[in-house]
């Protein structure tokens, strides 16, 4: 990103400590959506982006990385793919487990909205544990997808989540802008 949309960006990134519990530092991007000039400039790096990436359907990860994708895919003109939480989705889907700090969650894809010969971008805004975009990868393939890249607002690189993302890239690109 340029030095300039990079600093409105995170500018517009408020930063909440304890929420939603003590001792969590929240990245509240809400802002960033209020403010049209920083909100344009992010889709229009993603835009960008997938152009790079070649991809032909968007998907976005519930419910942050839906706000994100949605202008995306309509900018770039391609579909728009939702991977929502568990018992969302009317339809046929495919489901992927994932471990929580404590616990497990669940999400889903209609099976139909991806076929093979797609190439797919995952957008959400924040990549930490890598454990929803782990399981988004793992649905696009199991759909006869494939992925052709991850980007994501911001990641959090204190936590090992690109480390634990890299295998299930398997060399396609991980985009923190
Ligand atoms: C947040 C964020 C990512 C995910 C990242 O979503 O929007 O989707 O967590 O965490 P991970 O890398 O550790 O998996 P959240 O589940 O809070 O949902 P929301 O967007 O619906 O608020």
């Amino acid at each position: 990103l340029p030095e300039d949309v990079r600093s409105l960006l995170l500018s517009r990134i408020k930063d909440v400590a304890d929420y939603p519990k003590p001792g969590v530092m929240f990245k509240d991007i809400t802002p960033l959506l209020a403010d049209p000039e920083a909100f344009g400039a992010l889709t229009g790096a993603l835009v960008e982006l997938a152009g790079r990436y070649g991809a032909t359907k968007i998907v976005g990860l519930e419910a942050r990385g839906f706000i994100l994708a949605a202008p995306v895919a309509v900018q770039a003109g391609i579909g728009f793919v939702p991977v929502r939480k568990a018992g969302k989705l009317p339809g046929a889907t495919l489901a992927q487990s994932y471990e929580l700090e404590y616990g497990t969650a669940e999400i889903e894809v209609h099976a139909e909205d991806l076929a093979t010969g797609d190439r797919v971008m995952v957008i959400d805004d924040v990549l930490a544990t890598g454990g929803t975009a782990e399981a988004s990868l793992s649905l696009i393939r199991r759909a006869g997808a494939e992925v052709a890249g991850v980007a994501v607002l911001m990641e959090l690189s204190f936590l090992p989540g690109r480390a634990k993302l890299a295998g299930s890239l398997a060399g396609a690109p991980l985009d923190a802008l």
